[in-house]
């Protein structure tokens, strides 16, 4: 197995944090750096990315979702998508926004397990209160939250987490 398969295989969602250890600057950077160097439809990067780290945002940011998504995680990483600015497909008008985030969202997520860090791609939020709470958030789609930091000792793999569809179904040569 190369690096990066083994990276994709043992990459799981952690969902319980140790608030002892704190999550570096320089983690972050690398982070954020991951973001970053993510590929978007013509490079029209229609990203915006948002870094929780204080107490009070951290505390905002809790009543739009489950403590048991963002527990004690040290820092929380948002993603939001704007369509405007984005690459739009000529013959169907899709927009393509959303997925530009989702790709610079999975760099986030590998990048974060890549530094030895857990983290779970959050999708369970109240987007529109988050809207109220920042509103410069207001003409983002927002695709993403990933609290970051160090697994709990008796963090684990849920079951969920061996489960893929048969080769077969899930893929098919023409
Ligand atoms: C787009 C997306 C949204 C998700 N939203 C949530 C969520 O809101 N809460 C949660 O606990 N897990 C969430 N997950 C994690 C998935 O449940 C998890 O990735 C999947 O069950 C496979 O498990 P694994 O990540 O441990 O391999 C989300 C994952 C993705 C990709």
């Amino acid at each position: 197995m190369n690096d990066f398969l083994q990276l994709a295989r043992d990459r799981y969602s952690v969902r319980k944090f140790d608030p002892s250890k704190p999550v570096s600057d320089e983690q972050l950077d690398k982070i954020l750096k991951a973001a970053e160097f993510a590929p978007t439809a013509v490079n029209y990067q229609p990203v915006k990315v948002w870094v929780f780290k204080s107490a009070e945002s951290r505390e905002k940011l809790l009543s739009c979702t489950k403590m048991k998504f963002i527990g004690d995680a040290p820092v929380i990483i948002a993603v939001g998508a704007k369509a405007e600015g984005a690459w739009v497909r000529p013959f169907d008008q899709k927009n393509y926004s959303e997925i530009d985030a989702s790709i610079v969202s999975t760099h986030i997520m590998l990048e974060i397990h890549d530094l030895g860090l857990g983290s779970t791609w959050i999708g369970h939020f109240d987007a529109p209160e988050l809207k109220k709470l920042y509103p410069e958030m207001a003409d983002y789609e927002m695709v993403a939250l990933f609290p970051v930091g160090y697994a709990a000792d008796d963090a684990a793999p849920s079951e969920r987490h061996e489960k893929s569809k048969p080769r077969e179904e899930f893929v098919k040569e023409l």
